[in-house]
């Protein structure tokens, strides 16, 4: 028997004798939870749950059982929220009860409690929260926008030489930005030592998230195995990633300190929190905030920015209404400005649409109760997973007609002036646990679509025979949305545009 199978035995038999013990259907002053597809025993709705594009099948779900249902397995009860109503009264006004999340077993004991997209609501989050929301309130962000213009720039300068990698000249952007601001570090290439880390981080903390990834986070029980039992190499895993964490938290702040000795320390948000810093403790909670802040951000900017290419190389009229937008206020004749944004409506009108047609995360990230519960007539037990189905909120025809299409048009109004859309903020989640990073991705990703539809023309890339190269447009992934790999031309719009990002980055 393989030490997988092995392991699968002693997890079943556990699971199934604790399974006697798990009520099918908890109550509370003879309130039931919320409705959901009916479950098998012991297992609950374990088949039910989709592997891919679960949001669409909880969108049909609510059809069935309206906007709060739930579904159980193995005794977790999962909710899942599909209307802006819902998840306003409880991600929102009782947003005490519901910020907290489920942190997988995995990443217990791997002590990645630290990284706050998933650290528990305790006060290690809290101290956390408090730093990234002082360090990037809208205010804030303003003074980043210098930096953000010249790594985009020397982003256009990439795509001059090497326009056909892109996606990694797009990555390099991410990083570049996300370095300079937290930590005032030039990144060095492809072999960046930091960049790297935080890549290995992320792609290790979303394969271990994944559903039935890790058995460990299934069977929690699991974790007290000892090591020497066949099947419980997770446990060296774990270790590892301790030290990968580790690596993450204190690599590049070490950088900053050691430049605060000699002199050489940049301007960043990391340079700001030392110098006012009275304790290891304090020190610990900077430390911890700006890694998340590093690590947190790093591929969702670049999914959105791969899915700009996509549309452009899709939908050519929206490059040439965006084009003659940007001629009429900058005449042609220089790059576009911060300053300019309130006479490219329709180039704001992009950013907003490229947030909501694709979602790169349409089910936010869950949230956890610490209290029991009741809401609309049901029982909502502690420790339940709270889902809010973004996705939903923001197809709902009603709200955003032919929402599967592609139409920053439904960002203006009457006079082509832009609308403010609130429920478009569900995008970056909800409530107490809302994106901190969200105004700063407003500046990065205006300024990067102003700029690159400025000076570029994006279209279908030719294969060796000269025949245009189809893009069948189509995404994946479960945690991080983003468009399949496809190719495309970028050339400069004209010699104009080629002398202005030459002149610029000098
Ligand atoms: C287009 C870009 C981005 C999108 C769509 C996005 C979206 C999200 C979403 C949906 C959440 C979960 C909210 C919830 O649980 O309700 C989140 C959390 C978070 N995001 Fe972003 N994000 C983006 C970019 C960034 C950037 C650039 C940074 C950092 C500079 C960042 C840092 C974080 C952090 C630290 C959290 C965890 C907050 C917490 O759990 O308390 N994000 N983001």
């Amino acid at each position: 028997m393989s030490p997988f199978s092995s392991l699968k035995l002693i997890a079943l038999a556990v699971v199934l004798v604790a399974g006697l013990a798990i009520r099918k259907y908890r109550k509370r002053n003879g309130l039931r939870l919320p409705p959901g597809p009916r479950g098998l025993p012991i297992i609950g709705n374990l088949l039910d749950i989709p592997k891919e594009t679960s949001w669409l099948v909880y969108e049909d779900w609510a059809k069935s059982y309206g906007n709060v249902m739930s579904l159980e397995v193995f005794g977790q009860v999962i909710v899942i929220l599909q209307s802006p109503q819902a998840v306003k009264d409880l991600f929102e006004k009782r947003g005490a009860t519901y910020s907290d999340r489920p942190l997988p077993t995995f990443y217990e004991m791997a002590r990645w409690d630290w990284f706050l997209p998933v650290a528990r609501s305790d006060d290690q989050w809290r101290a956390g929260r408090r730093e990234l929301e002082r360090s990037l309130r809208p205010s804030s962000a303003v003074q980043y926008r210098p930096m953000l213009k010249a790594k985009t720039l020397e982003f256009l300068q990439r795509l001059v030489v090497r326009p056909e990698n892109f996606k990694s000249h797009i990555e390099h952007l991410q990083s570049a930005i996300n370095m300079a601001i937290v930590y005032g570090y030039e990144v060095k290439g492809r072999d960046d030592k930091f960049v790297n880390t935080v890549k290995d981080f992320v792609i290790l903390a979303q394969k271990c998230a994944l559903p039935g990834a890790l058995w460990v986070n299934d069977f929690p029980f699991l974790r007290h195995l000892p090591d020497w039992l066949p099947g419980t190499g997770f446990k060296v895993l774990a270790k590892k990633s301790c030290e990968l964490g580790e690596e993450v938290i204190n690599g590049p702040l070490t950088f900053v300190k050691e430049g605060m000795l000699n002199g050489t320390a940049q301007p960043s948000m990391a340079l700001d929190r030392l110098r006012e810093c009275k304790s290891a403790k304090e020190e610990r909670e900077i430390a911890i905030a700006l890694g998340s802040l590093h690590a947190g951000g790093s591929d969702a900017m670049v999914a959105v920015l791969y899915t700009l290419f996509l549309v452009l190389v899709r939908d050519p009229s929206v490059q040439a209404r965006a084009q003659a937008e940007l001629d009429a206020a900058t005449g042609g004749s220089r790059l576009p400005e911060f300053e300019d944004r309130p006479s490219l409506p329709y180039i704001d009108a992009i950013c907003k649409e490229l947030l909501r047609w694709k979602m790169i995360s349409p089910l936010a990230f869950p949230h956890a109760t610490t209290e029991d519960d009741e809401y609309q007539g049901y029982f909502i037990p502690k420790g339940s997973f709270v889902i809010a189905n973004a996705w939903s909120i923001l197809h709902d025809p009603e709200a955003y007609p032919d929402p599967f299409a592609f139409k920053p048009e439904r960002f203006l109004n009457a006079d082509g002036q832009v609308i403010d859309d609130p429920a478009l903020s569900g995008v970056f989640g909800f409530g107490k646990r809302i994106c901190p990073g969200r105004h700063l991705v407003d500046s990065m990703l205006f300024i990067a679509v102003a700029l690159v539809l400025s000076t570029f023309k994006v279209g279908k890339a030719k294969d060796a025979a000269g025949n245009e190269i189809p893009v069948e447009g189509t995404f994946f992934g479960t945690l991080l949305y983003q468009p399949s790999p496809f190719e495309c031309s970028i050339v400069p719009r004209n010699q104009i545009t080629l002398e202005l990002i030459a002149a610029a980055v000098e």
